[in-house]
C-alpha cells in the first residue's frame, strides 16, 4: 500500500506539484511508493487547490476567519485531515502555524518545507531575512513539525548559493527549485523507509 500523504497549502502550489508529477503514472507506471490523498488550504482561490483539483484530488478549505476562535479552526483543520486517514501529513508553503489539537493528532508524522537552512531565519520572510544578512548560502530545510517556529527536526536540507545580484524573488525560486527536489526525495524515502526521531536526530529506515 503506498504511503498516504495529505498537503496543505496557501499558495503557488508548485511544492505540491512536485509531489503530484513525482508520484505519477509516468514516473511509477506499476504504483508510487506514496499517494496524495487530499489536499487541504486555509484560503480558497488559490493554484495550490486549482492543481489538485485538476489532478482530481479531494480539496477543502478552511479560513481562520470563518471560525469563532483559533482552537476551533484547528479542530475543524483536524478533522477533515483524519478523516483523510493520512500516514504523512506535508505542511508545503502552509501559512499557518497548526495548533495543539493538530500536533497532538499528527505530530511525528507532521513534516513542513521553509526556505531557509535551519536554524537560521525561522518565519515568513527566510529568503528576504537571508538577503538582508548578507549570507552567501541559504537553502531549504524539511523537518518534524513541532510546537515551535521552524525549529523541528531536520530531515533534509539542501544548499543555495547566493549571487551577487539575487533579488529576494529570484533567490526564492532557486531555492524552492531545490526545494521541490528535497521534498520528493525526502517523501519516496520516508513511504520506502520510514524514519525515527531521537532528540533532535532523524534517521530514515
Ligand atoms: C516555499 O518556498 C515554502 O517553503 C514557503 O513558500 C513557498 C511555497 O511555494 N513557505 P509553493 O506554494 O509550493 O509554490
Amino acid at each position: 500500500m503506498p504511503l498516504r500523504v495529505v498537503v496543505l497549502v496557501s499558495g503557488s502550489g508548485t511544492n505540491l506539484q512536485a509531489l503530484l508529477d513525482a508520484a505519477g503514472p509516468a514516473a511509477y507506471p506499476d504504483g508510487a511508493p506514496y499517494a496524495v490523498v487530499a489536499v487541504g488550504a486555509d484560503r480558497p482561490g488559490i493554484e495550490a487547490l486549482a492543481r489538485a483539483e485538476r489532478a482530481g484530488i479531494s480539496t477543502f478549505t478552511h479560513r481562520v476567519s470563518d471560525f469563532a476562535h483559533r482552537a476551533a479552526w484547528d479542530a475543524a483543520l483536524t478533522e477533515s485531515v483524519a478523516g483523510f486517514e493520512p500516514d504523512l501529513v506535508v505542511l508545503a508553503g502552509f501559512l499557518k502555524l497548526v495548533g495543539d489539537t493538530f500536533l497532538a493528532s499528527f505530530g511525528g508524522r507532521l513534516v513542513n518545507t521553509h526556505p531557509a537552512l535551519s536554524p537560521a531565519f525561522p518565519g515568513m520572510h527566510a529568503p528576504a531575512d537571508a538577503l538582508a544578512y548578507g549570507v552567501k548560502v541559504t537553502g531549504c530545510t524539511l523537518f518534524v513539525v513541532d510546537a515551535g517556529v521552524d525549529t523541528g527536526p531536520i530531515l533534509a536540507q539542501a544548499a543555495v548559493v547566493v549571487q551577487e545580484d539575487d533579488t529576494v524573488e529570484t533567490l526564492h525560486e532557486r531555492i524552492k527549485t531545490e526545494e521541490r527536489r528535497m521534498l520528493v526525495g525526502a517523501v519516496e524515502r520516508i513511504a520506502r523507509e520510514g524514519f525515527s526521531v531521537e532528540g533532535r536526530t532523524v534517521r530514515f529506515g
